[in-house]
């Protein structure tokens, strides 16, 4: 064996240039850390032909077999993003007796339980800190730090995207496009936002953090999935007024051994601390029955908070490559009931646009209390242009999801009742079942 640690990067994009960067810039502290310097041994990309600026050309290539053959490379950091072939290299790594530390949260979503069992068969580790919370140690605590916990939430803003845009509806009084359109210019949203703005990328990561916390396979298709291009500037301005601001949140919670997952516009308590996480910031709170609540917040994207991850990923390994450990043990992830939303009890958000006339709002109040649904809190506002209508904004007692469905039902089909704007779960002291 050489006198360094041999590693190789799949993908040089935006993350991979920058790892290779601070790889170049910290050699010395890192090689201290590790007891032996890292060499980056190959680059695989897509584009063999592009100028990489501070790569040497040598180390391009373009077949995961060269980086396989070379016994010297070690640890492989895959930074190719997408499920194939990303998936299909890390598990060629794993088998080939190869580290991975990998910042996929899309692989690490649909096929990290499988992967992190061959990477045990295969006696080397998987490392994903990086796929979850960009910059945000929220990987390693929940390995580590807070195992002796039985984590029983998880409530997360994990799309720097979508913060950001809600955050400036609620700054600005700006309705969703004009915020799409101003994140877009900024580079905050992508010319195509689906994958952000429809919960996509958030229900990826939530499904990561389902993995660690519960060690559950949760699939991001169990996932009920609600995205904000529904929200308007009026839920921003009322939600203000009932005291609680609106943010995208990713929730799971085990109850009584299943698992409840969502990731939903959510009303959160203006004096709760992920109501004041602004912009383009991430956080997760973990509720254990130990330690009680802990909440981790930082850059959830950009090169150097997730190049931060990668690399003390990279030095983990690395570490293990140098002293021979092997890793730990592997506890294979269980499986459990995922509940439909139907069966979810929360409070809930209601605007309501009718025709203002007498008796509209006693057939509401009967239709949600046919439906067991007890009202908390009930204010009428006028449309302005719009002479006969009212908007009306209740705030539900907790209920069930399908109940809450069948009573909108009812309500949307009332000749009075111009539209359902919005419904949307309030976050806040949780139902006991
Ligand atoms: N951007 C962030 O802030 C952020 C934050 C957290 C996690 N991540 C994750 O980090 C990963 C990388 O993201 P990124 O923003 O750096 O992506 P990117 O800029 O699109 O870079 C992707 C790199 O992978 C290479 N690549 C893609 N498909 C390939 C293939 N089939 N064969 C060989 N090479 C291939 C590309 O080669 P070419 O250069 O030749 O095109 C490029 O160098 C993703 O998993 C992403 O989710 C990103």
């Amino acid at each position: 064996m050489s006198g360094s640690v041999g590693v190789a990067l799949l993908g040089a994009g935006n993350i991979g240039s920058g790892v290779i960067a601070a790889l170049v810039r910290s050699a010395g502290r890192y090689a201290a850390r590790v007891g032996r310097p890292l060499e980056v041994r190959h680059v695989l990309v897509r584009d063999m032909l592009r100028p990489r600026p501070g790569v040497a050309s040598g180390l391009i290539t373009g077949d995961l077999g060269v980086i396989l053959e070379d016994a010297e490379t070690r640890i492989v950091i895959e930074l190719m993003g997408g499920e194939e072939p990303a998936r299909a290299y890390i598990e060629r790594c794993l088998r080939a007796g190869r580290h991975v530390v990998t910042a996929n949260k899309e692989v690490m979503a649909k096929a990290g339980g499988e992967l992190l069992q061959i990477a045990h068969e295969h006696g080397v580790r998987l490392l994903y800190e990086a796929s979850v919370g960009g910059g945000i140690p929220i990987i390693a605590p929940l390995s580590r730090d807070l195992l002796a916990n039985e984590v029983t939430a998880v409530t997360a803003i994990i799309n720097g995207t979508t913060n950001y845009m809600l955050t400036a509806m609620a700054q600005q009084g700006a309705d969703y496009e004009d915020v799409l359109a101003e994140a877009q210019a900024l580079g905050y949203a992508e010319p195509d936002p689906t994958a952000d703005v429809e919960g996509i990328d958030a229900s990826f990561k939530l499904a990561v953090l389902c993995g660690l916390a519960f060690n559950v396979a949760v699939a991001p298709e169990q996932i009920a999935r609600q995205g904000i291009s529904g929200i308007a500037a009026v839920d921003i301005a009322y939600a203000e007024q009932l005291g609680y601001v609106i943010k995208l949140l990713a929730r799971a919670r085990l109850v009584d051994g299943e698992v409840e997952a969502t990731v939903q516009p959510t009303l959160v308590p203006v004096e709760e601390p992920l109501a004041k996480v602004d912009g383009v910031l991430n956080a997760v709170q973990i509720e254990g029955d130990l330690v009680g609540r802990v909440v981790f917040e930082g850059p959830g994207a950009g090169p150097g908070p997730t190049a931060s991850s990668v690399l003390a990923d990279v030095l983990d390994a690395a570490q293990d490559v140098v002293a021979g450990r092997a890793p730990l043990a592997f506890v294979p992830r269980r499986t459990v009931r995922v509940r439909p939303p139907e069966e979810h009890r929360s409070r809930y958000y209601l605007r309501i646009t009718v025709q203002d006339r007498p008796g509209v709002l006693a057939r509401i109040a009967q239709a949600l209390g046919d439906a067991q649904i007890s009202i908390a809190s009930f204010i009428q506002y006028e449309v302005e242009g719009a002479e006969g209508t009212a908007e009306l904004v209740f705030t539900t007692h907790h209920a069930d999801g399908g109940a809450l469905r069948g009573a909108i039902g009812v309500i949307e089909a009332m000749d009075v009742v111009q539209e359902i704007g919005n419904v949307l779960p309030m976050a806040g002291e949780e139902a006991a079942r």
